[in-house]
């Protein structure tokens, strides 16, 4: 049996303990989350084409589609498409969207915008939206405005009479007359709270229904870049959209067997608007900043310490722009994007997977200043890579001799390695430096190999570790499975919280275990023994215990590892069960067992009542199985 006092809590549990990590790696923002459906949109890309083609002919592009570059004026937004008909000419412009094409919802209103300014007025423009297999779905038309000789954003409605998926995007130009085209984008009306230009709601209704603690955004590697000059910036990702310079994303060329060239950053998702999907979350903002360092699993740019000031301020205005009042530039300016209130930041991360004397003394000069203007701001720390020992090592003694507030570790191992290490934490200084997991997914192949799945075995192993971050909660403030998001057939990792195509989405067997601990967080921890051990792998059995002040429940999360079942009998000190007591189980008996597009809930949890009455509580977990027992008391 299992003793379990309630009397004498642990720890705390910090609001933040559960959390999202949101990074736009395999089209998790770009072509995912973010409902933009034309890649390209603005013919910004490298090979301003890429996603496009002309119509009918290909040949048509020579003299009459002509991409101007204007960047000696304007970095931010170098390219626009020239349509030149001379002779009552009918041309098009095709867009097959991302990755597999586009998806549409029979009866749903799409949103088509056209940026554009006139040189000689006398193009009329047809839009129809064709099926995969080129039915057409829908048609409308738009008359550009003959007195718009500055750029002008038009809208038009358009909905399809079926549903289709693998679709595209025709624009076609017909009449006499020069038309420039900056941005020619489509988006569905029913994006998340219905915000023009918006989020994807399926997926974020899937975070939302984590529940979770924070979130931490933008990354990942793509806050360093694979050089300086395509890291995040965040001041680059606000306000209008014409003013946010893309970069080429660090993975559209970092993954060798899994490139995708044409990754760019549009950062319609920007920063305005990851802060406002954390509030809408309920989850803490948590920004990650550059710190003057590229990527170093490359060979990593740095910045002399003598120009590092750019980058100081941009994490000083950072804070000024979520928490400022509006008297301040930069609350202004969030003001004027739409949210007068501050977002209410508390955390901020310099630098992601940095590492090495370079970032301690970049880290530094980044600290000093922060904490002498805003000392309430809770800095998170990097350690480079956990599994890099000595690497890991000398970044852990630099911090905890600077008393730093939270270290950030990461652990991408095998599922043993999981297993092994839930007792990590039992063992840290519990007067050092809080902890933040802040990426975390156990390995079942090598990391972006197709046989790497989110199965269930993975699933049970992160839920084991996870109870020892629940157990030492005192310690471990924060902790976050990576990557959050995957294109099904727009990957560059694997394994991946949530996977997508573009138009439904699943969750894995990793997801409900997360989902499980943050719904069922607790209040306070509370010792959960055998023979007065913490469980962490006798009989193949991990777990730990929480009670909810405010529900008065107690939670035992339970993981058996084991293909036999498992009898427990839990014995209640200080406290008696109340009568009822609900099981949520995640099983299968077959470790491999996933979910995919096709079967999204071939594994779920599974919900029973059972009895709880007095002072015990009794349940067989079945093989392989995370269970959470739930027991209403007195
Ligand atoms: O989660 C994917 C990548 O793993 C992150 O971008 C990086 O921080 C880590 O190496």
């Amino acid at each position: 049996f299992y003793q379990v006092s309630t009397k004498s809590t642990k720890a705390k549990v910090p609001s933040t303990l559960w959390g999202l990590f949101f990074e736009d790696i395999n089209r998790a923002a770009d072509g995912g989350v973010y409902a933009e459906m034309v890649e390209n949109r603005s013919f910004d890309f490298p090979k301003p084409l890429t996603a496009w083609s002309t119509w009918p002919s290909p040949q048509l592009r020579d003299g009459i589609f002509m991409v101007v570059n204007q960047i000696a004026t304007n970095a931010a937004n170098p390219k626009y498409m020239q349509v030149d008909l001379r002779a009552r000419d009918t041309v098009g412009l095709i867009n097959t969207g991302f990755d597999e094409g586009m998806s549409f919802k029979k009866g749903l209103p799409y949103n088509l915008t056209l940026r554009y300014r006139q040189q000689t007025p006398g193009i009329h423009v047809r839009i129809f939206l064709f099926s995969g297999n080129n039915k057409i779905l829908a048609r409308t038309e738009m008359t550009p405005d003959n007195d718009a000789k500055d750029w002008h954003s038009q809208e038009v409605s358009i909905t399809p009479i079926d549903t289709a998926t693998r679709g595209k995007l025709l624009v076609i130009f017909e009449g006499s007359g020069k038309l420039d085209v900056d941005r020619i984008s489509l988006f569905p009306s029913d994006t998340w709270k219905n915000r023009k230009g918006g989020l994807r709601a399926d997926l974020v209704q899937k975070l939302a229904d984590l529940k979770p603690g924070f979130l931490r955004f933008p990354g990942g590697c793509i806050v360093e870049g694979n050089q300086l000059v395509h890291r995040y910036q965040w001041k680059h990702t606000i306000g209008p959209l014409e003013n946010r310079e893309m970069v080429q994303s660090i993975w559209a060329d970092d993954v060798p067997d899994r490139q995708t060239p044409d990754y760019m950053e549009s950062f319609g998702l920007g920063f305005y608007e990851y802060f406002q999907l954390a509030e809408d979350i309920g989850a803490a903002p948590l920004p990650i900043i550059n710190v003057g360092m590229s990527c170093q699993f490359d060979a990593a740019e740095v910045v002399p310490i003598n120009e590092l000031e750019p980058f100081i301020t941009d994490a000083l205005d950072l804070i000024e722009f979520a928490n400022g009042s509006t008297s301040t530039y930069w609350g202004k300016k969030r003001a004027e994007l739409g949210h007068p209130a501050p977002f209410n930041l508390k955390l901020l991360g310099i630098g992601n997977e940095n590492w090495g004397p370079q970032y301690a003394e970049r880290l530094k000069l980044f600290t000093d200043r922060i904490k002498a203007k805003y000392p309430e701001i809770r800095l998170i720390n990097a350690t480079g890579y956990s599994r890099n020992i000595p690497v890991f090592t000398y970044m852990d003694s630099v911090l905890r001799a600077r008393k730093a507030d939270i270290i950030d570790e990461h652990f991408y191992d095998t599922p043993k390695w999981f297993m092994d290490n839930a007792n990590r934490y039992d063992s840290y200084d519990r007067k050092g430096p809080k902890i933040f997991v802040g990426e975390y997914a156990a390995q079942s192949d090598r990391i972006g190999s197709m046989k790497n799945v989110n199965n269930l075995l993975t699933a049970l192993s992160e839920a084991c570790f996870m109870t020892g971050i629940e157990r030492n909660a005192d310690v471990v403030d924060m902790a976050s499975y990576a990557p959050l998001f995957a294109h099904v057939t727009g990957w560059q990792w694997t394994p991946n919280l949530i996977w997508f195509d573009n138009s439904t989405s699943y969750n894995t067997p990793n997801y409900y275990v997360q989902q499980l601990f943050s719904l069922n967080r607790g209040t306070d921890v509370v010792p959960l023994t055998k023979d007065g051990k913490a469980i962490c792998g006798q009989d193949s059995c991990w777990a730990s215990a929480v009670v909810d002040k405010n529900t008065r429940e107690l939670v035992i999360k339970m993981v058996n590892m084991s293909s036999k079942p498992k009898a427990r009998q839990i014995r209640l000190t200080n406290t008696t069960a109340a009568g009822e007591a609900s099981w949520i189980s995640l099983a299968n008996g077959s470790t491999g067992i996933m979910n995919s597009i096709t079967n999204p809930d071939n594994i779920k949890p599974d919900t029973k009542t059972i009895t709880a009455n007095g002072k015990e509580v009794s349940f067989t977990a079945a093989p392989f199985s995370f269970n959470v027992i739930k027991v209403k008391l007195k």
